[in-house]
């Protein structure tokens, strides 16, 4: 056992948010996942996965990824001293995120097809090469990025009434889950909001067509479809209203409570920076 892997994820801020609330109805707040250190809540769960590895003596870690995964695998493997190799489906990965790959060093694959088909390879790859799965089918990640839910209870000083966070693979929502049934604090109703255009959405992040974790997810969560023009009108009003610059896919969250229009105590979980995808701003 070496030590402790950590770049100072978690401990993010939890921002009041009172425009979006006099527009939503109800009292909305934003948990800014953006502020970890390779600026995505894969930090959680990456310090975790990359460091048990480490700790089992991997000879390194693979993963698939829309940007963000990898990312966070690129830095965590560095800061182990490990290799890391990222497959990304070619030609729709923000350029941020491809950024954050090369500076790390880790060795970067584009796969001619979809991100399932990239997900599959990365299986393939720790199956004949020793190497660790850090995708959300390790249940490492799962376990890392559970503290974010503590969080919130910790920091509210109790459950909220609402969770509302993008839908992607489905790990994070089942890594919410998991975290508030751990805090005993009683479980917050948990909206999954998902693009209606999921294999072409703006939010490259959520490009998705077949999550891994969809049973786990619709038999915990309420799954919420936004068509992408709503995605891209609350990427805007988060931005616009509280200050608060995400990736577009991050947006979901608020855009599903526009869609729902819930009561109560609401937190949006902002789940990456939004200097990631400088070309998106285009759209704004
Ligand atoms: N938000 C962002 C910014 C993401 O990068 C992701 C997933 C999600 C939300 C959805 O989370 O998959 O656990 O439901 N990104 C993965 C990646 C797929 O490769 O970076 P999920």
């Amino acid at each position: 056992m070496g030590m402790k892997l950590t770049l100072g994820e978690g401990g993010t801020p939890l921002v009041a948010a009172p425009r979006l609330s006099e527009r939503l109805g109800c009292d909305v707040w934003l948990k800014w996942e953006g502020a970890n250190p390779t600026g995505s809540f894969k930090d959680r769960g990456m310090a975790v996965a990359v460091g048990r590895a480490a700790d089992r003596g991997a000879p390194g870690v693979v993963c698939a990824s829309t940007g963000n995964t990898a990312a966070s695998a690129s830095a965590y493997a560095a800061r182990a001293g490990l290799p890391a190799v990222i497959l990304l489906p070619a030609g729709a990965v923000a350029r941020g995120k491809l950024v954050q790959v090369v500076a790390a060093g880790a060795e970067l694959r584009e796969v001619e097809g979809t991100f399932e088909e990239a997900h599959r390879r990365a299986r393939e790859l720790a199956d004949d090469e020793g190497l660790v799965n850090v995708n959300s089918i390790n249940p490492d990640r799962i376990e890392g990025q559970a503290s974010a839910a503590r969080e919130i209870v910790e920091q509210l000083g109790g459950a909220p009434d609402v969770v509302a966070l993008p839908y992607g693979g489905g790990g994070n929502t089942c890594a919410y889950v998991r975290g508030f049934a751990e805090a005993d604090s009683g479980s917050p109703r948990i909206l999954s909001v998902q693009s209606a255009e999921r294999a072409t959405t703006i939010g490259s992040a959520i490009r998705i067509v077949s999550p891994v974790h969809r049973e786990q997810v619709e038999a915990a969560a309420e799954v919420v479809t936004v068509p992408d023009a709503d995605l891209l009108e609350w990427w805007s009003a988060i931005a616009r209203l509280e200050g608060l610059f995400c990736e577009p896919a991050s947006a979901a969250g608020v855009a599903g409570v526009a869609q729902v229009r819930p009561r109560g105590r609401v937190v949006c979980v902002l789940t990456g920076h939004g200097l990631k995808d400088p070309d998106a701003v285009e759209r704004l």
